[in-house]
């Protein structure tokens, strides 16, 4: 499933991303070599970054 449409971004890259360290959308742009366009994506990409906050908030319970 694709999270970014201008880019190509899906969302097991943007995942790997957020793995590898990435906390703010700016970063997975970077991360996937590409550069925010519409911006529509971004909103996906904080609550993709949320969630992964959330799993660790709970893991370091
Ligand atoms: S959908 Fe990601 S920049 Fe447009």
């Amino acid at each position: 499933m694709y999270v970014c449409n201008c880019n190509g971004i899906r969302e097991r890259e943007v995942r790997a991303a957020i793995e590898a360290g990435a906390s703010r959308p700016a970063q997975i742009f970077r991360a996937c070599g590409s550069q925010p366009q519409c911006a529509r994506c971004v909103c996906d990409m904080r609550q993709m970054l949320d969630e992964s906050q959330e799993v660790l908030k709970y893991a370091a319970e």
